[in-house]
């Protein structure tokens, strides 16, 4: 490795005592994680790291740092938003410096911005530290550019469910079928078919693409092609995590899926 630790030599900003730096991952590939994220990595003395985060990225802080697990495995029930909250808050309080480590971008349907209304709330000092989001990020390491200039010039970022585990009541279906050619989606597996079917009766074609990446950016990323019509013909081969883009944008991925061959091998990404 070259010039890696070097890193250490720059000028960042102090990681204090009793403050939370609330982080973004990236999709999953470490490579993607941001020199402040790398930073704080080495600096903090308790990690609180959700599900999505790859044990390869938090190989990369002392081997001495306390790391704590905060997502959810194997089908059991994930730990209490509320009761995580209350450890970062304790842990800061106590004098330590706390890093949240969330999958993706903190503040896409992350929780994120929840944690740190909790911290601002008991006047804990936080940082935000920005992720690549996989509706963006991720997207692109299949070859799907949510903009092009010639399909679309807005995006919609949905998800496909709330803290209840169904459909978002609150979404106005008829509004976003047709507000914008490309609609983005997180958390859409379990109930794609659904969501197309509620796209269709408000007016979308059944005939616009769909593209799925299955672990984007990880080493076993693929993607797969369907329509809004077809959707319920390939739900079986979706394997979580996954995200979900709807419109012209995914046929373009015949000519920008780069990471093919020896691309797709680098462990960094
Ligand atoms: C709770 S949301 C968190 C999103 C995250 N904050 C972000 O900005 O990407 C989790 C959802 O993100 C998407 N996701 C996260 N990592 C992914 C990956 N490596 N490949 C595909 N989708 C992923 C999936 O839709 C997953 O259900």
């Amino acid at each position: 490795m070259t010039g890696f630790a070097t890193l250490d030599d720059l000028a960042f900003p102090p990681f204090e005592p009793g403050t939370v730096w609330l982080v973004g991952a990236g999709p999953g590939a470490p490579g993607l994680l941001s020199l402040l994220g790398y930073h704080a990595l080495q600096q903090a003395d308790v990690i609180v790291y959700d599900e999505l985060v790859a044990d390869t990225l938090l190989a990369m802080a002392p081997a001495t740092t306390e790391r704590v697990y905060a997502g959810k495995r194997g089908g059991k029930p994930s730990e209490k938003q509320a009761d995580i909250t209350l450890r970062l808050i304790e842990w800061a309080t106590a004098g330590r410096k706390v890093l949240r480590l969330k999958g993706g971008d903190p503040m896409m349907f992350g929780r994120g911005a929840e944690e740190a209304m909790a911290l601002a709330a008991h006047g804990i000092p936080f940082r935000i530290v920005p992720g690549i989001t996989t509706g963006v990020g991720g997207l692109a390491y299949a070859g799907i550019p949510v903009t092009y200039r010639d399909t679309n010039h807005a995006v919609i970022f949905l998800t496909g469910h709330d803290e209840t585990g169904s459909i978002p009541a609150s979404v106005d279906w008829a509004a976003i079928a047709t507000a914008a050619p490309v609609i983005v989606m997180y958390m859409a597996a379990k109930h794609l078919v659904s969501i197309a079917e509620k796209l269709i009766a408000a007016g979308r074609s059944r005939d616009d693409s769909l593209a799925v990446v299955c672990h984007a950016t990880l080493p076993d990323q693929y993607t797969i092609d369907a329509t809004l019509g077809t959707a319920g013909e390939i739900v079986g081969a979706i394997q979580t995590p996954a995200i979900v883009v709807l419109g012209p944008v995914g046929a373009l991925r015949e000519h920008l899926a780069w990471r093919v061959g020896a691309l797709a091998e680098n462990p960094l990404g």
